[in-house]
């Protein structure tokens, strides 16, 4: 209970004991109740090499035929040329739970010569999956949005006891951000008890060598003491060690059992001794399918989301931020106006700039045309000064003076 005054950030949580009953202890069977009432959805992919035994798992898994015998291609039969998605869904029912479970396949995983690209058909269905979400929140009427992201990835990795293939790497590489990410290590009493340990090991030295992140169970605070152990033995099995099988055998007792008989005795899926398959379905079935959904809407999903909303939205963002934001505007304003002033200042100084060369090419020329006239009048002038003194020395000298042309004829002088 806190006092309304208080601001939401600051307002310290007293605790109070009620008096009498008042109803909300009942909100977690109101949860449940709606929750039964709508069901549960549960989208899986399985993504491995051809006769890994991904379907027979699934089928283990679930306790159902969701996938019925399957045509193994015959020599020469055309198996296509890219990996294909292929989508199972069906209902199934647990003590009154309800579960469409849904598992996504994508035959032709590493089958071919050349397995390149392998990876992509399947994060392109991924991020369909995510397109088609986006969608559907971005709809005025959101009451009734379908989850078809895909909750969680089994990846079935070939039991080679060596180390991690390139193409595995690959798909983990680029799938880990977008999908909870389950390795198992598939059929794996094709491998003794201590070659699993090692490849185990060398599985997830190469897992965070490359950086890649794979689905655990979080550990969370307050968790109870039971959980906080549950949790660290699904931990300690990871990468699963699986086998699946759908028919019963006789185990060595006697027992009807789920399992693989061979000539050397009989292998239990349910037997935790046997392999880790009862770990693998505690994490995805039992204890962490909530968790697995969650991790794919908060985190996988949100990321998703804000990068496609960042990449296809900035240019539109930012014309919509400056349009409705008075500052980001008046800035705007004030730059435009700025750069107008500087362009007219700009012009203006040309203008003046070119009227000063004018003047300075004209006061150039008239200069130029005053010392020429100055150099001639100072020539003639020269010329007259000579003359003078000639003139001058003649007269003094007694000498008559130099007839001007013609002048020698009308006075007749010389000849
Ligand atoms: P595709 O549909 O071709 O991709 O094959 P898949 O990966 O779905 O394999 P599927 O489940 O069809 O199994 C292929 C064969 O392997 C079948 O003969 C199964 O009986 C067998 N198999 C399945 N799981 C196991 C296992 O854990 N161990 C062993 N030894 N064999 C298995």
């Amino acid at each position: 209970i806190q006092s309304q005054s208080q601001s939401q950030a600051q307002a310290p949580v007293i605790r109070k004991k009620l008096a009498s009953w008042v109803g909300f202890s009942n909100l977690p069977n109101q949860v449940h109740r709606r929750a039964m009432r709508r069901g549960f959805h549960f989208v899986t992919m399985v993504v491995g090499e051809s006769g890994l035994g991904k379907s027979t798992l699934i089928n283990t898994l679930f306790e159902t035929k969701l996938y019925g015998p399957k045509s193994v291609p015959q020599p020469g039969q055309d198996r296509g040329k890219t990996v294909q998605i292929e989508s199972t869904s069906a209902e199934i029912e647990e003590n009154g739970v309800r579960l469409k479970l849904t598992v996504v396949d994508t035959p032709g995983f590493g089958d071919f010569v050349n397995n390149d690209e392998s990876w992509k058909p399947i994060v392109d269905n991924i991020e369909a999956r995510f397109d088609a979400y986006l969608e559907q929140e971005n709809r005025v009427n959101r009451s009734k949005l379908v989850d078809n992201r895909v909750h969680a990835c089994i990846y079935f990795i070939q039991p080679t006891g060596h180390a991690l293939k390139p193409i595995d790497v690959e798909f983990m590489r680029r799938l880990h951000t977008k999908v909870n990410l389950i390795p198992v290590i598939a059929k794996s009493d094709t491998l003794t008890e201590e070659e699993v340990v090692l490849f185990k090991q060398r599985i997830l030295a190469d897992i965070a060598h490359h950086g890649i992140q794979i689905f655990q169970p979080p550990q969370y605070e307050n968790e109870d003491e039971e959980t906080i152990q549950e949790n660290e033995e699904i931990i300690s099995k990871v990468p699963f060690a699986v086998v699946g099988s759908d028919s019963l055998v006789n185990s060595q007792d006697g027992r009807q059992v789920r399992g693989r008989a061979y000539p050397w005795g009989t292998i239990e899926v349910d037997n935790e001794a046997h392999c880790d398959f009862v770990k693998l379905r505690q994490m995805l079935v039992r204890t962490h399918m909530e968790e697995l959904r969650e991790h794919t809407n908060e985190i996988l999903y949100e990321n998703y989301r804000t990068e496609k909303l960042r990449a296809m939205g900035v240019m539109q963002d930012e014309t919509v931020f400056k349009e409705t934001n008075p500052a980001v505007k008046q800035a705007e304003e004030r730059a435009m106006h700025e750069a107008k002033l500087a362009k007219m200042e700009a012009e203006m100084k040309m203008v003046f700039q070119q009227k000063v060369q004018e003047k300075e090419q004209k006061l150039k020329q008239s200069e130029e045309e005053l010392y020429s006239r100055h150099r001639e009048m100072k020539e003639a002038l020269e010329k007259q000064r000579l003359e003078l003194e000639d003139k001058k020395r003649r007269i003094e000298s007694g000498r008559p003076l130099t007839p001007e042309k013609g002048t020698k004829k009308r006075f007749g002088i010389g000849k």
